[in-house]
């Protein structure tokens, strides 16, 4: 798209809200001067600068000497070599020392009525219970847990307990199929399983304990699923191999002896999708991703001793591994872990959570904001949300309504937004607006953090687009903390799939553009990821659940733009010929929720008889996509495709479904 497409919404500037130009508590930079005078240091001399904030953030067992090695020339990046630390250490233990009674973490419970509050004495004493657990059942440095869990703080206990023995966790978003979290576990060789009886979100039961027993049947490496118990309801249990977590942890006393790990040991796996039907264990390091997360959270945030972060993801994901996790608790802050829906029981739900914790910071994804503007801004009126000085998007674009609705209705125009961009495999945000800084435009994600050395590259050439007004593919130049540093027991695909597309860049998959001012926006991936309400999903990925159905043939899964969701999940299936009468599309798409989880079901499915491929068999999705939006003007060279006469078969059988 040419960057003059843009133009009306890329003049639209938004001074730093009067409230944040000082107010208290000052924020950290409090003009554009400064932050562009922070940021080129931070690029000109990273080992300088990352070096001064890992000894000022983090809590070292034994000092680095190196602040930075290797490159992505060969993916051989190391931050803070020889330096000894442990997560669980720097995030609980240094604060329950200083402050034990400060709370840690606030549980908001599906049920307003519910919510629980635990302090750092409190959270320190409950990870090290779990430590020695964990440590009991033969658990070592190394071995690595997949985590299952609802949205409760034991979740939060489970990561660190992992991260005192300098166990990997794995942690597996509470809404995938058994299937998916049988191959994340295989994958991975999880040798215990951590997770609740039930789950509940939005007042509905997510039957956890029975998706993990279906999971593990067919995983040999699982000696035992620990089951913490949320609802307290009658589930299936099979001794030995199954334990209450509340049994075991009266067995333990709270102390556990913090294994020293090296900056670069492992600290956990996180599954994503990417081009391919298998999703990949991207694998974080202790110190960068700690670094990462804590300088993120302080100046992207403007984070304060007294603030109440909510950020209301789910621990499921990254989002909600750095920001409701490691990063606010990190920094000794008090951070609000979000157990329902924006929706649930009333669509006041996010505002009445603000109202009651007194919130300064809250985040939440632009698929919820575009859901609760549709439901009207009354939803809002009648709650105290002066407590607010940031809030902030992730996950998605957001289109310039949703952004100005949020200013205005939830902000009151005196909060400074922050669209923040990242991914998982970039630890931590690259892309922000810093509040008392940065101005900022609705849609964009202005400017890159600290550390980010960004470039537009040229998709073809692969040449670095110099200048305003470019439109190309996000990569980064130069390494920075938090980033993956493999993929678990692939690091061909991880070279492959990051690092060897344009040698010496870091490819993020994302297309970008730079505007006249130099302001970046994100404008979606260039490849085949699907993002839908913010969950990544890959084409692959749905269709190799859709094969697996024995009426089909053939299929491609596309994303299509959705008003709510960003986008949705669009599917063309070709049908074997015994069934081609039988099968009915509700069918197919319980397939997909069956092997990947509801959340990826497609929303519509279209039984054709063919799919446009080109003479080397390969399926065209762009051409179907283009269909589907109804742009068949845009169609583009069909001269290298075995079947042009399927066309308007395809544009037929779209417009009248
Ligand atoms: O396409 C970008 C989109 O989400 C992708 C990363 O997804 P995931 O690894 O699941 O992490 C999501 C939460 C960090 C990116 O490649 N994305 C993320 N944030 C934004 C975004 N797109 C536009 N604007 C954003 N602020």
């Amino acid at each position: 798209m040419a960057a003059t497409d843009h133009n009306n919404i890329e003049n639209k500037l938004y001074p730093v809200p009067e409230c944040l130009t000082p107010s208290t508590p000052t924020p950290y930079v409090t003009s554009i001067e400064q932050y562009q005078k922070i940021y080129k240091e931070s690029i000109t001399h990273p080992t300088v600068f990352w070096g001064k904030l890992a000894k000022e953030m983090l809590h070292w067992h034994k000092p680095f000497e190196t602040v930075v090695s290797g490159g992505f020339l060969h993916g051989d990046v190391t931050w803070f070599a020889e330096g000894e630390l442990n997560a669980s250490y720097n995030c609980v233990d240094r604060h329950a020392k200083e402050n034990p009674d400060k709370i840690a973490i606030i549980h908001e419970s599906d049920e307003p009525e519910q919510s629980r509050k635990i302090s750092y004495g409190e959270l320190l004493r409950d990870v090290n219970r779990l430590a020695n657990t964990l440590k009991s059942l033969g658990l070592r440095k190394g071995d690595t847990v997949a985590i299952y869990l609802p949205m409760v703080p034991e979740a939060a206990v489970a990561f660190l307990a992992c991260a005192r023995l300098g166990i990997i966790h794995s942690v597996v978003f509470a809404g995938f199929s058994a299937e998916a979290l049988r191959d994340r576990i295989q994958d991975a060789a999880s040798k215990l399983v951590i997770t609740a009886d039930e789950g509940r979100r939005g007042g509905k039961t997510i039957h956890m304990k029975k998706i993990v027993d279906a999971a593990v049947n067919e995983c040999p490496t699982v000696e035992h699923v620990l089951v913490f118990r949320r609802t307290g309801s009658e589930v299936p249990f099979q001794a030995p191999r199954d334990l209450w977590w509340h049994e075991e942890i009266r067995k333990h006393r709270p102390y556990c002896v913090p294994e020293v790990m090296n900056s670069e040991d492992p600290l956990f796996l996180l599954y994503t999708s990417g081009s391919t039907g298998k999703p990949k264990g991207v694998l974080h390091t202790t110190a960068g991703y700690l670094l990462g997360a804590m300088t993120t959270f302080k100046y992207v945030f403007d984070y304060h001793p007294n603030d109440v972060f909510g950020c209301m993801a789910d621990i499921g994901w990254v989002t909600g591994h750095t920001y409701i996790v490691y990063g606010p608790l990190c920094s000794g802050a008090t951070t609000v872990l979000f157990e329902s829906t924006p929706i649930y029981p009333t669509p006041s739900r996010y505002w009445q959570v603000v109202a009651k914790h007194k919130i300064t910071q809250f985040y939440t994804a632009p698929t919820a904001i575009r859901l609760l503007r549709k439901l009207g801004h009354e939803h809002v009126e009648g709650h105290d949300l002066s407590s607010l000085r940031v809030i902030g998007t992730v996950g998605e674009p957001i289109n310039p309504e949703a952004w100005e609705w949020y200013n205005e209705v939830v902000g009151k125009k005196k909060c400074a937004i922050v669209d923040t961009y990242w991914q998982t495999e970039t630890g931590s945000i690259v892309l922000s607006p810093l509040p008392g800084a940065i101005p900022t435009k609705p849609g964009s994600a202005t400017f890159p953090f600290f550390g980010i050395a960004l470039a537009v590259l040229d998709p073809v050439t692969g040449q670095e687009l110099e200048g305003n007004g470019v439109e190309g593919v996000l990569a980064i130049k130069q390494p920075w903390p938090s980033m993956t540093r493999t993929i678990y027991n692939n690091h061909d695909r991880y070279l492959d799939t990051y690092l060897n597309v344009y040698k010496g860049y870091y490819f993020s998959g994302d297309g970008v553009g730079r505007d006249k001012d130099g302001y970046y926006w994100i404008r979606g991936r260039v490849d085949d990821v699907i993002s839908v309400a913010g969950h990544r999903l890959s084409s692959a990925e749905i269709e190799s659940a859709l094969i697996l159905h024995k009426a089909v043939a053939e299929t491609a899964a596309i994303g299509v733009d959705d008003e709510l969701t960003g986008q949705a999940v669009n599917a063309f299936v070709t049908l074997k010929p015994k069934y081609t009468d039988v099968t009915d599309a509700k069918e197919l798409i319980l397939q997909v929720r069956q092997t990947i989880g509801p959340f990826a079901a497609p929303k519509k499915i279209y039984i054709v008889s063919g799919l446009p491929q080109t003479t080397s068999g390969k399926i065209m999705r762009r051409i179907l996509r283009k269909i589907v939006e109804n742009k068949e003007d845009q169609l583009g060279d069909l001269s290298t495709l075995l079947n042009p006469s399927i066309i308007p078969v395809l544009i037929e059988k779209v417009r009248n479904s």
